[in-house]
């Protein structure tokens, strides 16, 4: 069976003492031992967020990182940096970094093969913006996104790889896509893996949900047989709407 994850997002949220209170209250917090949580603040923060923690079987990503190995380039962070203070997971072309730096597919896939050579997991994001809805165009929008970032992986990699599909007309305007909407593009997606890798890994890759996940809509969501969990923005923001939603499976 593959996994059932929760992910916060902690964005650009949160001062130093937040953070860690934060962190220390989801602590306080259990959750059913099938799903995994992990927390993503910003990366100031991951050392000491990665120690408290590994208490609570917490795991930790980063939301970004670079595509390069190391060396003169102002601002970024490698993969091996990331692996060496106890980060396991990274965030891969989130539509925010897509929208305002402009991150190509190109250089996403740059990025992922970075952080699978350092045994990190990829949370490779994808979704489309309304205009590819209302024109009918996402499914094919979002293909390219999958194909173009993640299809050049042979079958060992992929494993590796887990997928958010946050919708962006979604994502922080309070419009949950429905959770049709939601089985839909995410069975579209475990199709395009089928065709690709065949079955059985299609069947072990997690597919995450992302966009005004709240606790009252987690449940239903949740319960669709394509939906392995979600990547929470605002409501990873609050430990007890963070826990609310990773024990709505
Ligand atoms: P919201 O849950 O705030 O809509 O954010 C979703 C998101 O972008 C998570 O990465």
């Amino acid at each position: 069976m593959r996994k059932k994850i929760v992910a916060g997002n902690w964005k650009m949220n949160k001062t130093h003492s937040e953070a860690l209170a934060l962190i220390k209250e989801i602590n306080q917090h259990t959750v059913n031992d099938e799903v995994q949580l992990i927390v993503i603040p910003p990366s100031i923060y991951v050392s000491e967020v990665v120690n408290l923690a590994a208490s609570n079987n917490v795991r930790v990503g980063v939301q970004n990182s670079s595509q390069y190995d190391g060396g003169a380039y102002t601002g970024e962070l490698s993969s091996a940096m990331i692996k060496s203070v106890g980060a396991q997971f990274v965030l891969v072309g989130h539509s925010e970094r897509r929208e305002y730096f402009k991150e190509k597919n190109a250089d996403l896939a740059l990025k992922v093969d970075q952080l699978i050579n350092d045994d990190l997991t990829p949370i490779y994001c994808c979704g489309e913006v309304l205009e590819d809805r209302e024109a009918g165009n996402h499914f094919n929008f979002v293909k390219s996104q999958i194909e173009e970032g993640l299809f050049h992986l042979d079958e060992t990699a992929i494993l590796k790889i887990v997928i958010a599909y946050e919708p962006v007309w979604a994502i922080g305007t309070g419009v949950t896509a429905s959770s049709d909407q939601a089985q839909e593009m995410h069975h579209f997606i475990r199709t395009l893996l089928t065709d690709k890798y065949g079955n059985d890994v299609a069947n072990a890759i997690s597919i995450l949900y992302g966009g005004s996940c709240k606790p009252n809509i987690a449940q239903e969501l949740f319960a669709n047989s394509d939906v392995d969990g979600g990547l929470i923005g605002g409501a990873s923001l609050n430990a007890q709407d963070f826990i609310a939603i990773a024990n709505s499976f």
